[in-house]
C-alpha cells in the first residue's frame, strides 16, 4: 500500500449493485472500503449495518473502515467486528466513556479511531493517543454525501499532523467529506494520508473504463503524486 490511501465511501455507490461497485472500485486502484453507518439519531440519516458488512466481506481482503455515526456506540461494535470490519471509528460525543469504547474495539480485534466533526475540539485526543490507529477529521457535518469541503478542516489536519508526529506513533490521518480530484493534493499537503471520497468517485464512473472508476482513481493518484 502506498503512503496515500484512497477510501471510497460506498454511501454514494449504487446500492442495487453494491458488490459489483465494490469489486470495481478496488480493481480500479482504491485501497480501502469506507463504510458509513448512520442511525437517524446521532445524524439525520439512516444507512447500513453489520448485515451489509458481512455480505460484502467475502468480496475482498481490502480493509473495511467502518465509520460509526451512531449513538450509543458500544452495543454495535462487537457485531461489526464479527461482520468482518478491520477498522472501527466513532465520534467522541457519541460515547459516554471514550477510553472504554476504544478498548472495546481493540478487544474485538479491530483497529480503532476517533472522528472529529467540524466543530469538535481536538482535546479529546489528549489522553488516548496511545490507543489510536486512526484519527478521522470530518470536512463536512456528518449525515450526507455530496457536501462541500469546509476549508477550516485544513488547519485542523495540520494541527493533528503535528500531534501525530510528536507522538512518534503510527496513526493514520483520514479526511472525510467533499474530497475531490481538485482538492486532494491540498488536503495531502495539510497532512492527511487517507482520503475518503464518496460522490467524487462513484459519481465519476465511466462505462468505457475497465472497472468503471479507473479514470477517477488514477486522477486522484496523479494529484497525490504532485505533493
Ligand atoms: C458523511 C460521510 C462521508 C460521505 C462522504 O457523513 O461520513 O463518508 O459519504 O461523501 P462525499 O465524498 O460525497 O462528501
Ligand atoms: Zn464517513
Amino acid at each position: 500500500m502506498s503512503k496515500y490511501k484512497i477510501a471510497p465511501s460506498i454511501l454514494s455507490a449504487n446500492f442495487a449493485k453494491l458488490g459489483e461497485e465494490i469489486t470495481n472500485v478496488l480493481a480500479a486502484g482504491a485501497d480501502i472500503v469506507h463504510f458509513d453507518v448512520m442511525d437517524n439519531h446521532y445524524v439525520p440519516n439512516l444507512t447500513i449495518g453489520p448485515l451489509v458488512c458481512e455480505a460484502i466481506r467475502p468480496l475482498t481482503t481490502a480493509m473495511i473502515d467502518v465509520h460509526l455515526m451512531v449513538k450509543p456506540v458500544d452495543r454495535i461494535i462487537p457485531d461489526f467486528a464479527k461482520a468482518g470490519a478491520n477498522m472501527i471509528t466513532f465520534h467522541p460525543e457519541a460515547s459516554e466513556h471514550i477510553d472504554r469504547t476504544l478498548g472495546l474495539i481493540k478487544e474485538c480485534g479491530c483497529k480503532a479511531g476517533l472522528v472529529f466533526n467540524p466543530g469538535t475540539p481536538l482535546h479529546y485526543l489528549d489522553h488516548v493517543m496511545d490507543k489510536l490507529d486512526m484519527i478521522l477529521i470530518m470536512s463536512v457535518n456528518p449525515g450526507f454525501g455530496g457536501q462541500k469541503f469546509i476549508p477550516e478542516a485544513l488547519a485542523k489536519l495540520r494541527a493533528v499532523r503535528q500531534k501525530i508526529d510528536a507522538s512518534g506513533r503510527d496513526i493514520w490521518l483520514e479526511i472525510d467529506g467533499g474530497v475531490k480530484v481538485d482538492n486532494i493534493a491540498e488536503i495531502a499537503r495539510a497532512g492527511a494520508d487517507t482520503f475518503v471520497a464518496g460522490s467524487a468517485v462513484f459519481g465519476a464512473g465511466k462505462d468505457t473504463d475497465a472497472h468503471r472508476y479507473d479514470t477517477v482513481i488514477a486522477a486522484m493518484r496523479a494529484e497525490l503524486a504532485k505533493v
